[in-house]
């Protein structure tokens, strides 16, 4: 098999002269024909000023380069697109796609024997997995890591659930002007991923469960050397990967490999994002994720990770009780230890070497669980024929079971315009609904599920009500949120039927979700509505590409053209 600088020459009709002129270009850049002539070990660069979580993105790429360079490999660095949360408008899901796309295509297209993935922002790290699987050229993944912990008159502060409820209490007027921009240069305190399991938190978690990443690489802190040295590691590594040809992504994504990402992503009380994001990667495979079995799973894994939103801890303290390997030890045999990793063995060999950390208390054993069941739960009724999710071990105990009266918001703009509206109606037990925020309406399906509790009912002290939508929620917010309703309102859904004023029926402990209305309503309200003009879709571009081939949530929200296997 062609290696090297030998693969994938450029078309000229004379390969002998594609890489003739090959060398000469690349030799512009002082390489000597040694180095030239070694396996090449691809990696990619996602630093960017508007990406702070990948502040630490320069030192790593020099430590994989290093660890390349000492296993006698030839590093090849070469930049991604690069999706900041905070700075991706409409919403940085609505790009996901498109890092996939440039990343898949860049590997394919650029002679390389492995690569290096760095990223770890919420959807850098799907999309870079997605265009790993696709490829299946042998990858290691280095996430960046978490951020540390921020301090705030003696309490400890986290990215952003922190930010969440700070907020609120400022909304509700329990916090003034000056705390809050003092709580905000305190809320980051260095670069890396949020350190609460948010999103990015749960795929680095879900990545080195998978095997993709070398043992601990999930929560090691971005700031410490600990970290540069797991870079450094995972640039050897990646290096014997290329001389050896492998493991490829589809050799270690095996079903048994994502049931045990299923069963880590409901025991670290993970990110509803991250069961979107599984899902598209599985789908990229021959291989499928089922809400039901999810679902199931869900009932028989307890969350044992005492983490912000679901506890009280932060990354850091999961790092140093042990992080993932610890927690698969703890899970027994819920986790199947014949499932293979980068490193070279199995995760057997991973969780034989778990620390055990006396008196640590962020990982909890399975007869002392943070909750008995599982952080999600996949909802199913007429409002959501498809499945819904609720993340049910950041939600209100008492609002599990819930039946209240709709008030219904039409985009994220009108509850943008209206949730603050003194003369809203709406109380404390009404459930919010927010529709066209999925992934065709709004577009993107941005994290806009977290609807605001209105400023009138939050200064009466009321922190959680039941909220609705077919948005996403950051994987750091918390509350007692239905999210993912599929299919969207703007897809025929039935959550574009709901007015204002109808009863609508949360039950967890069911799984059940359902408008109060009969079925001859609701057909007259169908009938109604497809007389309706239908809503504009862009005429170019990458949007008009969005448009029409984005899948629902239940599928991963890939684009339909992306899926499965070329085979
Ligand atoms: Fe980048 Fe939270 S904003 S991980």
């Amino acid at each position: 098999m062609t290696k090297g600088l030998r693969k994938g020459l450029t078309s000229y009709g004379d390969a002998g002269f594609s890489l003739f002129l090959r060398k000469a270009f690349i030799k512009a850049m002082g390489f000597s024909d040694d180095a030239l002539d070694r396996p090449i070990v691809g990696i990619t660069n996602t630093y960017s000023d508007y990406n702070p979580c990948h502040g630490n993105v320069p030192v790593l790429i020099e430590a994989v380069k290093r660890g390349v360079m000492l296993a006698g490999a030839m590093p090849m660095v070469f930049p991604t697109i690069s999706i900041g949360e905070s700075f991706a408008h409409p919403t940085s899901m609505y790009l996901r796609n498109l890092m996939a796309m440039d990343t898949e295509e860049m590997i394919r297209a650029q002679p390389m024997d492995a690569v290096v993935v760095i990223g770890g922002c919420d959807k850098t790290l799907p999309a870079q997995i997605m265009a790993a699987v696709s490829t299946n050229l042998p990858t290691v993944v280095v996430p960046v890591g978490p951020m540390v912990v921020g301090h705030h008159k003696g309490e400890v502060l986290g990215a952003c659930t922190d930010c969440r409820r700070l907020w609120s209490a400022h909304r509700a007027g329990e916090i003034g002007e000056e705390e809050i921009s003092a709580v905000n240069g305190r809320l980051a305190p260095s670069v890396g991923t949020c350190m609460v399991m948010g999103t990015a938190s749960t795929m680095a978690c879900i990545t080195e469960t998978l095997g993709l990443s070398l043992p601990m690489s999930a929560t090691i802190p971005a700031p410490h050397a600990e970290r540069v040295r797991s870079a450094e590691a995972s640039g050897r590594r990646a290096a014997e990967m290329a001389v050896a040809g492998g493991p490829t992504p589809n050799e270690l994504l095996t079903p048994a490999a994502f049931r045990n990402a299923q069963v880590v992503l409901q025991a670290i009380g993970g990110s509803t994002n991250g069961l979107v994001h599984l899902t598209a990667i599985a789908n990229r495979t021959k291989h499928r994720i089922d809400l039901d079995t999810f679902d199931q799973i869900g009932r028989e894994v307890p969350v044992l990770v005492d983490l912000k939103p679901s506890g009280l801890h932060y990354m850091e303290h999961f790092h140093h009780a042990g992080g993932v390997p610890k927690l698969m030890k703890q899970l027994g045999d819920l986790i199947d230890l014949d499932a293979k990793t980068i490193a070279g063995g199995t995760l057997r060999d991973v969780v034989k070497n778990a620390e055990d950390v006396p008196g640590q208390d962020a990982i909890r054993s399975r007869d002392n669980p943070i909750k008995a069941e599982g952080g999600m739960a996949v909802l199913r009724g007429n409002l959501a024929p498809r499945g819904a999710v609720i993340k049910q071990s950041a939600a209100s105990p008492k609002l599990m079971q819930h039946t209240g009266r709709a008030v219904v918001f039409e985009s994220v703009e009108d509850l943008t315009n209206r949730i603050d509206d003194p003369k809203l109606d709406v109380t404390a037990d009404d459930v919010l609904v927010l529709r066209n925020a999925g992934p065709k309406g709004a577009p993107g399906m941005p994290e806009a599920g977290y609807l605001p509790i209105p400023k009138k009912i939050g200064s009466q002290g009321v922190k959680d009500m039941v909220r609705i939508s077919d948005a996403r929620m950051s994987g750091t917010a918390f509350g007692t949120i239905v999210l993912h309703i599929t299919p969207e309102s703007a897809a025929g859904g039935p959550l574009a039927l709901v007015k204002t004023g109808d009863m609508i029926r949360l039950d967890v402990p069911a799984r059940r979700i359902e408008l109060l209305v009969d079925d001859a309503g609701l057909q007259k309200r169908q009938a109604a509505q497809a007389k309706l003009p239908q809503a504009k879709t862009p005429k170019r571009g990458y949007a008009k590409l969005f448009a029409e081939t984005i899948l629902q949530a239940d599928e991963g929200c890939d684009f339909d053209f992306l899926t499965g296997t070329e085979d």
